[in-house]
């Protein structure tokens, strides 16, 4: 039986581990040609091989290595379907804590690696279903609870995810008004086990805690695959009609009156 995103090419950002790894071996399974990048190279490399990929070396925050990324995208590939604008950081400073440095670093890794994606990519992704049938090409930005609620701890972290899920929008319509057969639409994960949350949780160093199958209760952590089921249902043609939509994937917390 074909994948839901068979012969489809994908790019994942931060693909070397956490979200974007899963989402790398969500989408390969699925049936897509999957380039995963990172700045982390050789795991980039592993995660590739495991999936029969590509691995290229991509910092997001760098608009040069975007512009080689993609002209070889286009050379190998013909074309783009599937961006996943993955790649992020966090580090737990409030607003009187937050150094400048810090809020730019932000800004630069989810922000500007974000829009360098999009400006870069949708060149490769327009126009898609006219030459190779399908609903068209999809962007998939990654935002986080963070771009919803107000969190005291994180307040780089916030504004980066803030504009994430705004600037989804603007692109998801700018696409749709030009007719370029694109949609751009923002997840919104809160609390999922990868080395990030593991990291920040005290617990830097330790195998990742596997997450049982099955319901899981309010203060379970997600796992990646948790994700990626959703990763794959946007980009696949499935999702043809969600456009420019932030959807939380955090079991239950945006709704919750108390988080
Ligand atoms: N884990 C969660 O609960 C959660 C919740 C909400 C949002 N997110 C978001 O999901 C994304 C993935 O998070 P994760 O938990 O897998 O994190 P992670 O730290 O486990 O993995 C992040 C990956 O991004 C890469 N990366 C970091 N800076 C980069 C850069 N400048 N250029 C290229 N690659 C870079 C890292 O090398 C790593 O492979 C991030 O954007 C994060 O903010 C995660």
């Amino acid at each position: 039986m074909a994948g839901r995103v068979e012969g489809k090419v994908a790019l994942v950002t931060g693909g070397a581990m956490g979200l974007g790894k899963a989402d790398c071996e969500m989408l390969a399974a699925q049936g897509a040609r999957v380039i995963v990048t990172d700045r982390e190279v050789e795991q980039a490399h592993k995660v590739a091989d495991a999936i029969g990929g590509d691995a290229m070396a991509l910092d997001v925050t760098d608009e040069a290595q975007w512009q080689h990324v993609m002209a070889a995208v286009q050379e190998r590939h013909g074309g783009l379907d599937i961006l996943v604008n993955n790649a992020g950081n966090v580090i737990f400073e409030s607003v009187e804590e937050c150094s400048t440095a810090n809020f730019r670093l932000h800004l630069d890794i989810h922000v500007m690696g974000t829009f360098f994606g999009c400006k870069y990519g949708i060149p490769l992704m327009k126009n898609r279903a006219e030459t190779h049938g399908g609903g068209g090409s999809s962007i998939i930005n990654m935002a986080s609870t963070a771009s919803l609620m107000g969190y005291g701890n994180i307040v780089a972290y916030t504004a980066a995810k803030g504009a994430i899920r705004s600037m989804t929008k603007s692109i998801a319509m700018h696409c749709q008004d030009n007719g370029y057969g694109i949609r751009c639409n923002a997840l919104a994960p809160g609390g999922i086990e990868t080395p990030m949350v593991r990291d920040i949780s005290g617990r830097a160093g330790q195998d990742l805690m596997a997450v049982p199958d099955g319901p899981l209760d309010a203060n379970a952590l997600g796992s990646p695959k948790d994700v990626a089921y959703a990763v794959l249902f946007l980009a696949s043609d499935e999702a043809r009609f969600l456009n420019g939509l932030e959807i939380p994937v955090d079991n239950g917390l945006y709704a919750r009156p108390h988080h």
